[in-house]
């Protein structure tokens, strides 16, 4: 049997769900009952029946959906899946910052650990940012964390001013602002959009910003035929099935590496998700504690998107 064929049995003989992020490699991508960004990965998460959750993402992910549903087994191809945004924030020095301004409304990027989560008053997606900064009264001064690009991003969207933590991601500011504008050059008509995690100089420069999924149906609905896209380049894999006929071009990075592939999401792989169904394990546990903090900031996400 090939490894499709033992995870789909297994899978059903365990009453599994495989979640998976769009920056998975194709072959986990096209094995996953649900592939979606990160809100609707969480959303999944949270209502799924199945008995047992195969997260093949980063661990902020399955934290997360391990918070949502605490009596669902949780467990990832390999635990060391992290996120270098997640990294950038670390508990005790957002512990003493927050505290700096205790009477500041905290919204935190889903990136995060739930050690950052529970120290949160709300959590956003990039999709639904926009959304749930609206829904912070007026009358409250904002911190964001831990992203400084799409903090940036948001305080021009939504007119608000916000306190930003001095995070990023490493992929997302790899990218070559000279080698994109070379390609545009080539191909003018050539549509640039990008992630916001991306830096303000090269969103300055974009088309369309959004959210995977809201990149992935800009390129099915819009009208162009040729884009470069400046995100991580597992997203393509979607892209090309869902738009075939579509010319896509993954953004280049600054040097001659594959910088563009995030190498946490990247350390799962179709062999360790078979591993990993079969054995249950590695199993992400969150303290009981910690579990209920980080639970109510996320679940007035689901309300408020
Ligand atoms: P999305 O929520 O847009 O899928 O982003 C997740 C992520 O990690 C981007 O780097
Ligand atoms: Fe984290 Fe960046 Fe990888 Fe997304 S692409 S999971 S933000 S390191």
């Amino acid at each position: 049997m090939d490894l499709f064929d033992k995870i789909n049995k297994l899978k059903i003989e365990k009453n599994a769900i495989i979640l998976a992020h769009y920056y998975q490699e194709p072959d986990i991508q096209d094995i996953a009952d649900f592939v979606g960004d990160s809100l609707d990965l969480a959303k999944q998460a949270a209502k799924t029946p199945a008995s047992l959750i195969v997260f093949a993402g980063v661990h902020f992910m399955a934290e997360g959906a391990k918070i949502l549903n605490p009596s669902k087994k949780v467990v990832m191809p390999d635990l060391r899946a992290g996120c270098s945004l997640s990294d950038s924030c670390p508990p005790v020095a957002f512990a003493k910052y927050r505290q700096k301004y205790p009477d500041h409304f905290v919204v935190s990027y889903i990136n995060c650990s739930a050690a950052i989560k529970a120290l949160s008053d709300v959590i956003c997606t990039s999709t639904n940012a926009i959304k749930i900064i609206g829904h912070v009264p007026e009358n409250r001064e904002i911190i964001f964390a831990p992203d400084r690009n799409l903090g940036a991003y948001l305080m021009k969207k939504t007119g608000r001013t916000m306190l930003l933590w001095q995070g990023a991601c490493i992929v997302h500011e790899t990218f070559s602002e000279r080698k994109i504008a070379m390609l545009q050059i080539k191909n003018p008509e050539t549509k640039l959009i990008a992630h916001p995690e991306c830096e303000p100089t090269l969103l300055a420069k974009a088309d369309f910003i959004g959210s995977t999924s809201q990149l992935l149906n800009y390129v099915i609905e819009d009208t162009g035929t040729s884009f470069i896209v400046a995100t991580e380049e597992g997203i393509l894999h979607q892209m090309q099935k869902k738009a075939p006929h579509k010319k896509l071009i993954a953004a280049p990075p600054t040097h001659s590496c594959a910088c563009n592939e995030c190498p946490f999401m990247k350390l799962n792989t179709l062999e360790k998700l078979y591993w990993c169904l079969r054995d249950e394990t590695p199993e992400i546990m969150v303290p009981e504690e910690l579990q209920a903090q980080a639970l109510l900031p996320l679940q007035r996400m689901l309300e408020w998107s």
